[in-house]
C-alpha cells in the first residue's frame, strides 16, 4: 500500500513537471529543460504508470497517443456554426467596414483588436471540466468531423486546462497549423522516403489532422493558436482581448500579439505592419483580422448566414516570384473544358513550392503573349492556384513559337468545339477518359459523396485498368480485381470498398451534386432536391418546369436536362440506383415527432446530469437549433442552475423558459 501511495504521488508530480515544461516548450517558446531532460521524466511516467495501470488517467501526458487507428472520423455538429470571415484588400476598405459596423452601432466608440489570421485548419475543442472531451474540425461549418484522438497528440494543447477555472467547461475554436520549419523538415523526410511532398504547410497540416492512425499524427509537428470562446459572456469575460487573455490564462496557446487599438485607423496601421513583418513568422499567415473588442457589441452586430458583422478580415497581397515556363501543356476537366497550363519550374512562393500555373484559355495566353522558354512572375494569393501576370520580355531568348490550342483533345482525340458567346474550348465526348477521370473525382470528393480514399490518382488506376468507366460502376467493383492494383493490398481494399459502401447512405441532395452536372453546385443541387424529391420526379421535369425552380434559371434547367437525356448518363444513374444509392430524398424526420422543429434554442447555466454537449445533440434531435445568444428570434431558453444574464433577457423579452426536467420530458415524448 505504502509503496502505491508514494507512487501515487510521485506520478502526479511527474504529470504536473510535463504540463509544466509542455507549455513552456510548446506554448511560450521558452523551454526550461533540454529534451534529453525531458524524456528522462516522460520515461519514468511511463515506467510506473506500467507498474500501476490503474492509475492511468485519460489526461495523463502518456495518454495523448492512446487512441487506436480508425475506420474513419464520425461527424458531429457544431451548436453554434463556426463562420468564417470576409475579406477586403484595402486600408479603404477597412475604412467602409469601420463606418458600416459604426452605423449599426448608433455612433458608438468602438475599439478594435487586431490579430494575425492564420493559415491552417480550423478547429473547436471542447473541455468539461477541465477535460479535453472533444475536438472537430470547421467542415462545413455546421458539422465537422470528431478528430479528437488527432487532437490529442498536438502538445501545445493541453489535456487539461489549468489557470483559475481548472474545471471549466468551455468550447474554444483556433487554428491548427504547421510550422514552417517543421513543414520543411518534413517535407525533406518525405521526400528522402520517396513520398510525395506536400505543397504548403496548411494542406501539411489538414493532411495531418486526417490521417486515422493517432500514432502518425503525432509525428506531424503540428501546432495551434486559439482566438475565440463561445459564449465567453458566460464566463464573465466581456471583451474579445479578455478572452484572448483568458485562453492563456487556461494554457491554450492564445493568437499571439493581439493589441487593442482605439480606431479604424490604428488598426489599419497594425495590418500593415504585420503585413511587412509576416516573412519574419515561422508560420503562414495570409492576413490579419480586425475585430470589435467589446462582445455586448459584437452580440448587437450578429452575423451574416456565412460571416460575423462584427469583424473582417484584411488579406495581405499575393506573393509574386519570377520562374521559367518549362512547357504549356492542356488539361482537360470534368465537364470536358481545355485549359492550358503553364508548367514551371518550381519555385517558392511564401513558403510553397509552385510547379504549375493556370493559363485559363487561349485568349489569355495571347493577352500575356506567353511562350515556352519564357521568363514569367506569377502571383500567388491565398486560396486561388497560382497564375502568370506578365512575361519577362528582356529575357525572351530568341524567338520562341507561340502556343497554339490543339484541335483535337488530348486525351481522346477528337475534336474539339468552342461554343458560341464561349472562349472555352471543350471535347464533348463524355466517353473522354479525362471527363471520365475528373467526373469520379468530383463524384467521390468531400462534399459529394465523400469517399474517402479515392483520390485523383487511384481513379486514374481504376480507368486505365478498365476496372470502371463510370462512377456507378464503382459500387460493383470486384474485391479480388482491386486488391491486385498496384499499392492496394488487403487494408486499402477493405477501407475502399467500406468507404464506397457507405456513401450508399449519401442524401439525395448530395447524390445529386455528386453527378456533376455542369452549373449544379452543391447548393442548386439542395434546392432541386427540395422541389423534385426523386430522380424520376427531376427526369419528368421539363425546361420550364425546372426554371421555375428559385435560384435555377434557364442556363441551369438547359443543363440538367441535357445531363438527364443523355444515354451515357442514363446508364451510369440506372447503375447508382441499382446498386442502392439514395436517389430519393428520406421522407424528412420532420414527419416524425419533432417538438422542437424550426426553433431557436439558447442554453444557459449548467444543466444538471446532461453536459452542454449532450444538451446541445439532444436539442438537435428534437429538431431545434442551439443559438449563442437571447434575441427577439429566440424561441425558447433552457435554464439551468446559476443562469447567466440569458436568463434575464428571455423573461425580459417573453421568450419561453423551460428547465432541464422540461427538456428532459421533451425527450422522452
Ligand atoms: S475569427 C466567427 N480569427 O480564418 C469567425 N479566424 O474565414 C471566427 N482564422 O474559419 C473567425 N486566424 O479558420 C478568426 N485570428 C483569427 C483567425 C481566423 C485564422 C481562420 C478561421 C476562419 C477563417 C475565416
Amino acid at each position: 500500500m505504502g509503496a502505491k501511495k508514494s507512487a501515487e504521488a510521485r506520478i502526479e508530480e511527474l504529470r504536473r513537471l510535463i504540463r509544466h515544461h509542455d507549455r513552456k516548450y510548446y506554448v511560450e517558446n521558452e523551454p526550461e529543460i533540454s529534451d534529453f531532460e525531458y524524456d528522462r521524466v516522460l520515461a519514468e511516467l511511463i515506467r510506473l504508470e506500467g507498474e500501476y495501470p490503474d492509475l492511468v488517467a485519460p489526461d495523463s501526458p502518456t495518454q495523448r497517443v492512446a487512441g487506436a487507428p480508425s475506420e474513419g472520423f464520425e461527424t458531429v455538429g457544431h451548436a453554434v456554426p463556426m463562420l468564417s470571415l470576409d475579406n477586403t484588400y484595402s486600408a479603404d476598405e477597412l475604412r467602409e467596414f469601420d463606418v458600416r459596423t459604426r452605423r449599426q452601432l448608433e455612433d458608438e466608440t468602438v475599439s478594435y483588436v487586431v490579430e494575425l489570421k492564420l493559415d491552417g485548419v480550423s478547429v473547436a475543442l471542447s473541455y468539461e471540466n477541465g477535460l479535453l472531451t472533444r475536438g472537430a474540425t470547421r467542415g462545413d461549418g455546421r458539422r465537422g468531423d470528431d478528430v479528437t484522438a488527432n487532437i490529442k497528440t498536438i502538445r501545445a494543447i493541453p489535456l487539461r486546462l489549468g489557470g483559475r477555472d481548472p474545471h471549466a467547461t468551455v468550447e474554444v475554436r483556433g487554428e491548427v497549423f504547421m510550422p514552417r520549419s517543421g513543414f520543411d523538415e518534413l517535407n525533406h523526410r518525405r521526400e528522402r522516403d520517396g513520398e510525395a511532398p506536400f505543397a504548403n504547410p496548411r494542406n501539411a497540416a489538414a493532411g495531418s489532422l486526417k490521417l486515422l492512425d493517432p500514432s502518425e499524427v503525432a509525428k506531424r509537428p503540428l501546432s495551434a493558436f486559439f482566438y475565440q470562446i463561445v459564449e465567453a459572456e458566460e464566463l464573465g469575460i466581456t471583451t474579445h482581448h479578455a478572452a484572448i487573455v483568458a485562453i492563456d490564462d487556461m494554457g491554450l496557446r492564445a493568437s499571439p500579439d493581439a493589441v487593442v487599438c482605439d480606431g479604424i485607423e490604428e488598426a489599419i496601421e497594425r495590418c500593415l505592419e504585420w503585413q511587412d513583418a509576416r516573412a519574419k513568422l515561422d508560420y503562414d499567415a495570409d492576413g490579419a483580422v480586425v475585430k470589435i473588442d467589446a462582445l455586448e457589441q459584437q452580440a448587437r452586430l450578429g452575423a451574416t448566414a456565412k460571416s460575423p458583422r462584427w469583424s473582417i478580415a484584411y488579406k495581405f497581397p499575393a506573393q509574386t516570384a519570377t520562374t521559367v515556363v518549362e512547357d504549356i501543356v492542356v488539361q482537360v476537366g470534368r465537364t470536358g473544358k481545355l485549359t492550358p497550363v503553364a508548367v514551371l519550374e518550381p519555385v517558392n512562393v511564401s513558403g510553397s513550392t509552385v510547379a504549375r500555373a493556370s493559363l485559363h484559355n487561349q485568349d489569355e495566353v495571347d493577352r500575356l503573349d506567353v511562350r515556352i522558354g519564357d521568363t514569367v512572375t506569377i502571383e500567388k494569393g491565398g486560396e486561388v492556384i497560382p497564375k502568370v501576370v506578365n512575361v519577362v520580355r528582356s529575357k525572351r531568348k530568341g524567338r520562341p513559337r507561340r502556343f497554339r490550342m490543339p484541335k483535337g483533345c488530348p486525351v481522346c482525340g477528337e475534336p474539339v468545339v468552342r461554343l458560341e458567346d464561349e472562349v472555352d474550348l471543350r471535347c464533348e465526348n463524355v466517353a473522354c477518359a479525362a471527363q471520365v477521370k475528373r467526373s469520379i473525382e468530383h463524384f467521390a470528393a468531400r462534399g459529394a459523396m465523400d469517399i474517402e480514399g479515392l483520390g485523383s490518382a487511384l481513379v486514374d488506376l481504376l480507368v486505365d485498368t478498365g476496372l470502371v468507366s463510370d462512377y456507378g460502376d464503382l459500387f460493383f467493383l470486384e474485391r479480388e480485381r482491386v486488391v491486385e492494383l498496384p499499392r492496394m493490398g488487403e487494408r486499402s481494399t477493405n477501407n475502399l470498398l467500406a468507404a464506397i459502401e457507405g456513401s450508399k447512405e449519401r442524401p439525395f441532395s448530395r447524390v445529386l451534386f455528386a453527378l456533376g452536372i455542369r452549373h449544379v453546385g452543391s447548393r442548386v443541387a439542395d434546392v432541386l432536391a427540395d422541389r423534385y424529391p426523386g430522380i424520376d420526379d427531376l427526369r419528368a421535369a421539363d425546361e420550364d418546369d425546372l426554371a421555375e425552380t428559385d435560384e435555377v434559371g434557364p442556363v441551369i434547367a438547359a443543363s440538367v436536362r441535357a445531363f438527364l437525356t443523355s444515354p451515357r448518363n442514363e446508364r451510369a444513374i440506372e447503375k447508382l440506383a441499382g446498386a442502392g444509392v439514395r436517389m430519393k430524398a428520406r421522407r424528412t424526420r420532420a414527419r416524425r415527432k419533432r417538438p422542437l422543429a424550426g426553433m431557436a434554442v439558447v442554453l444557459t447555466g449548467t444543466l444538471e446530469g446532461m453536459s452542454r454537449n449532450e444538451a446541445e445533440a439532444a436539442i438537435e434531435r428534437l429538431g431545434g437549433r442551439v443559438t449563442a445568444s437571447v434575441s427577439g428570434k429566440t424561441d425558447l431558453v433552457v435554464v439551468g442552475d446559476d443562469p447567466g444574464s440569458k436568463h434575464r433577457k428571455a423573461v425580459d423579452l417573453g421568450v419561453k423558459t423551460i428547465d432541464v426536467k422540461g427538456l428532459r420530458r421533451l425527450l422522452k415524448s
